[in-house]
């Protein structure tokens, strides 16, 4: 067997999904065989989460459906919800995130069950109490009341309603759903990767995305929109933002919300995004991002060739809507739950336990000293 090394997988091929991929045909990340940016622009999230989970876009009559279902889902135990109260209010919102679905594997009665059907239906009630959850804690850690749900709501309004107490205008709300339909599924990344090698060993969906959600948290994953907000806080105003970026590339840092493992010339979820930032900056009456954006951006190309992913326009827009910024990542995880779980789905359906081999370079083989002896 050979000892040759791919650091961090690089281009290794481990396993089979029908769930998406970056074709290049059409130079676009597809989920199911449909372009994400064809999904943005026909379909409510509802209907993309659907789509990933079971295969196929939903009818009328099956989104109705899967919408009741989730709606009735909402609701969270009292335990949990004193729990949350609890949780301390300088935690990270990812961390609450991690504990609150942890907290869901305590409590569910079918966490032991990996059948087919007690997964999906494990599946639902994760993907309706998490936002709900981190909704709480949002108001919690401000000391402000906690929201309850509402039946009458989307899945994108609701978030806002249970943060704010209130929901946007449209098309604040669908440049929310547009951002969680980008965010919602990305084949075998980190974090994903996480919850496959998590189920091979047959354990159960709670702990597979409880894992997950730790892996999305690094800033060389999901926590890059958080760190772009923080970059552009740091750039503080348009006239600032040539200066600084080439400094921060003479000093050789990584700049957050650029470049990517799978896409080396750009990001197909850029442009959509990147359109409904525009809108939502347009409807706050704000360009200033937008104007740093365009200009780190351009430097970025210039100078590196390296191009911005779906995390570069994501962090300004979710600030313009109002979001605190360490709840940018949290958000990421409300949509992605979909698509962990269809591959968790996946690797239940033909698991194989996963389990690389390492290229030991240790100590050689040594006799044990006697404590006295050392
Ligand atoms: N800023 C500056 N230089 C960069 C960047 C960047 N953002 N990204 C890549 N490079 C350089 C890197 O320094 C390296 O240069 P050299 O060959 O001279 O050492 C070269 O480009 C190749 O980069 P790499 O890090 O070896 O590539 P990778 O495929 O291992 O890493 C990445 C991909 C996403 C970790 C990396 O681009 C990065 O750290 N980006 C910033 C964090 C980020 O935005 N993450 C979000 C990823 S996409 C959405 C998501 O998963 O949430």
């Amino acid at each position: 067997m050979s000892d040759e090394i791919k650091k961090g997988l690089l281009g290794i091929v481990v396993d089979e999904t029908e769930v998406s991929k970056v074709m290049p045909e059409i130079n676009s990340l597809t989920y199911r065989g449909y372009a994400a940016q064809d999904l943005c622009a026909k379909c409510k999230f509802e209907e993309v989460a659907y789509l990933i989970l079971n295969g196929e876009l939903p009818t009328k009559k099956q989104l109705k459906k899967f919408e009741k279902e989730e709606r009735k889902e909402r609701k969270l135990s009292k335990t949990l919800l004193d729990d949350i109260k609890k949780f301390p209010k300088k935690s990270h919102p990812m961390d609450a995130a991690r504990t609150a679905v942890s907290i869901m594997g305590l409590e569910d009665k079918e966490t032991k069950d990996n059948s087919p059907k007690a997964n999906m239906r494990k599946v639902m009630r994760i993907f309706a109490k998490t936002p709900v959850a981190l909704a709480a804690f949002y108001r919690a850690r401000k000391g402000k009341k906690i929201i309850s749900p509402k039946k009458n709501l989307s899945f994108s309004e609701n978030f806002f309603h249970m943060c704010f107490g209130k929901v946007p205008n449209k098309e604040i709300v669908k440049a929310f759903d547009v951002s969680l339909i980008l965010y919602a599924e990305h084949s075998f990344n980190v974090s994903t990767f996480t919850a496959r090698t998590i189920t091979s060993s047959l354990s159960d969906i709670h702990g597979a995305i409880t894992g997950a959600i730790a892996s999305l948290k690094g800033p060389l994953h999901g926590g890059a929109n958080e760190e772009v907000m923080h970059m552009m806080n740091k750039i503080k105003k348009p006239e600032n933002a040539l200066k600084w970026i080439n400094k921060a590339l003479d000093n050789k840092d990584v700049i957050m919300g650029f470049g990517h493992r799978v896409y080396k010339s750009g990001d197909s979820r850029v442009p959509t995004m990147r359109e409904y930032f525009g809108k939502v900056a347009k409807i706050k009456k704000d360009k200033k991002f937008e104007k740093i954006y365009d200009i780190v951006e351009k430097v970025m190309i210039d100078r590196k060739n390296i191009h911005p992913n779906v995390d570069y326009p994501t962090g300004p827009t979710y600030h313009l809507m109002g979001f605190d910024t360490d709840f940018f990542t949290p958000i990421f995880v409300i949509s992605r739950i979909t698509g962990w779980s269809a591959h968790i789905i996946e690797q239940h359906a033909a698991n194989k336990l996963i389990r690389p081999l390492a290229s030991y370079r240790g100590n050689k083989h040594r006799k044990v000293l006697q404590l006295n002896q050392r």
